[in-house]
């Protein structure tokens, strides 16, 4: 098992997907050169998805454009469909996400798709992305509960994960969309998923509504996962997840893995400012307890 943990920031795309307010481009741009500069290694950028269905990204080439891209840094955005793909790539894009669900409730109000559907819509973006060079990460949602539909079988879980996983995904990454897991079925949800995808290509992307994310991710790190989804100040939540509320926050996670000597290689301080700025700039307190602990001593 390695000590070392390669964290996605998130909070570009799944953070400022769900704001109310419209944030420009030369902002959403400047917060991702914050980021990279922290030394954060893979930075989820924007999202081609439809402008309609998400205002908030409308802006995804030019901000993809204007960003300073740091070598050694990944940028991967969101990509629903192959006019997602061609948009992205119009732009330079080489590395993307394709996201579905393992609950049918949750997929059709967020991309109008069944779960087969969506994975028949990426059979020709991911070959197209293997014949570009371009890598491909692959979220399966709802994985500790749907909003629309309760549970959700581990079973169904672990199919998904599977079967994008099998389309060459080189990472899955498993989400609790609406932060209803707690840790002990996250444990056991991780645990299955790895008997059908070997560990080292999966990833925790935990939302914190009810306060569990910190706990649900040590319960993960336990079993042995060692890529970790956050977003700077607790932003995040997605606008087709009725109740869903911000991920774990970055600054929290890296304290909490430094701590536990696992390295991160990020800047905790340099990540705190960022999330300061950001928080200013969205006008409201950073959900981070990290930087309000530390800006509360500062
Ligand atoms: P649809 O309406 O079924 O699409 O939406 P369509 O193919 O019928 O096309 C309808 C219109 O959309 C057409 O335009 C298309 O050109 C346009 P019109 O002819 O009406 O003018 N269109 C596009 N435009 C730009 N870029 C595109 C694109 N595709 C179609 N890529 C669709 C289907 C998938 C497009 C839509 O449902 C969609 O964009 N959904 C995205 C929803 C979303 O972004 N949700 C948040 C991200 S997922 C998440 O947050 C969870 C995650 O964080 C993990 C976790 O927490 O669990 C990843
Ligand atoms: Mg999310």
């Amino acid at each position: 098992m390695t000590d070392r943990v390669r964290i996605v920031e998130v909070g570009p795309r799944d953070g400022l997907q769900n704001e109310k307010t419209l944030v420009p481009a030369a902002a959403k741009i400047e917060l991702i050169d914050r980021l990279s500069a922290t030394g954060l290694r893979s930075i989820e950028a924007t999202s081609f998805v439809s402008p309609k269905w998400v205002p908030q990204l409308a802006d995804a080439a030019e901000v993809y454009v204007g960003i300073a891209k740091r070598p050694g840094v990944r940028y991967p955005v969101l990509v629903p469909n192959e006019q997602g793909y061609e948009r992205a790539r119009a732009v330079g894009v080489d590395e993307i996400a394709v996201f579905t669900a393992a609950s049918e409730a949750f997929n059709r109000r967020n991309i109008n798709a069944s779960i087969e559907e969506s994975l028949q819509r990426f059979m020709p973006v991911i070959e197209r992305a293997k014949a570009d060079g371009v890598a491909v990460r692959g979220y399966v949602s709802t994985v500790l509960g749907c909003p629309y539909q309760g549970e959700v079988p581990v079973a169904d879980v672990v199919r998904v994960a599977r079967e994008l996983h099998a389309m060459g995904c080189y990472e899955i990454s498993l989400g609790d969309t609406i932060g209803v897991g707690t840790p002990g079925k996250a444990a056991a949800m991780l645990r299955a998923v790895a008997g059908e995808v070997p560990m080292a290509a999966l990833a925790v992307h935990f939302h914190d509504t009810y306060g569990q994310a910190l706990a649900n991710l040590h319960a993960c790190l336990e079993v042995g996962v060692r890529v970790v989804d956050a977003a700077v100040s607790g932003t995040g939540g997605c606008p087709y997840a009725r109740g869903a509320s911000g991920n774990v926050a970055t600054e929290d996670v890296v304290y909490m893995l430094e701590g536990m000597g696992l390295a991160t290689g990020v800047d905790l301080d340099g990540l705190a400012d960022t999330g300061r700025w950001l928080s200013q700039l969205l006008g409201r307190d950073s959900g981070s307890k990290v930087a309000r602990a530390r800006s509360a001593v500062a």
